[in-house]
């Protein structure tokens, strides 16, 4: 790992991920995670203040630098939450472990999502839920086109962030259907703003 993705990407990330229009949705979404609750790319643990009271947390995250901002804000909050430092690919828990599973803005991010979404199908409940706010993909041609050109740069600046997952796809092809989806532009640059988000379950 180099400098910047040691030094300078946690910081950037965890400045960049609290902007107001992503605070709302996570408002908004994470309350209604429930029972055992396993958060896959907790990042720097900006959801943790919206999660219930009743609910237990494990938090995933390869991110060693990430996970020491997650740990000040559960201590913040007093919330307790089980850290794992490890990809989404290779969850380290029993099949149908959870209730519910959040990933907020990660799965652009996995290097292998197809790997991670089989596994938060296996370790889901039967009747589990995936609450899960996405960017990706724009609906827009020209939109989209911009996407494809920038990926290759904001990929390495990102740290592995890709702007045109398609989000859609991934999930459909998992297995998952959505019980409820809200999609379109949030605020901000078009390339970087088209969210995907709501509740997903095993179809
Ligand atoms: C843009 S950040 C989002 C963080 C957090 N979910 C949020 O809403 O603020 C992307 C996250 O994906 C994590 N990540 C990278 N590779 C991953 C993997 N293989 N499995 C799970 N998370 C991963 C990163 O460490 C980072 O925390």
């Amino acid at each position: 790992m180099g400098i910047y993705e040691k030094y300078f990407l946690p910081k950037l990330l965890n400045l960049a991920m609290k902007a107001p229009a992503l605070n709302q949705v996570r408002k908004e979404l994470v309350p209604l995670a429930e029972g055992r609750v396993l958060e896959i790319g907790i990042g720097s643990g900006l959801n943790i203040p919206y999660y219930q009271n009743t609910v237990q947390v494990t938090g995933l995250d390869p991110s060693v630098e990430l996970q020491q901002y997650a740990r000040e804000v559960a201590s913040r909050f007093g919330r307790v939450v089980d850290f794992l430092t490890i990809g989404g690919e290779e969850i380290p828990a029993d099949d149908n472990s959870f209730d519910s599973v959040v990933m907020t803005w990660t799965l652009c991010t996995i290097p292998e999502p197809h790997r991670a979404l089989a596994e938060i199908r296996r370790v889901l409940k039967p009747g589990g839920k995936v609450i899960f706010a996405e960017h990706g993909r724009a609906p827009d041609p020209h939109i989209a086109r911009w996407q494809a050109r920038i990926n290759p740069v904001w990929n390495v600046i990102g740290g592995g962030c890709h702007l045109n997952r398609d989000i859609d796809g991934l999930y459909t092809e998992a297995g998952f259907g959505y019980q409820q989806v809200e999609r379109g532009y949030l605020e901000g640059p078009k390339v970087a703003t088209y969210n995907y988000r709501g509740i997903a379950s095993v179809s």
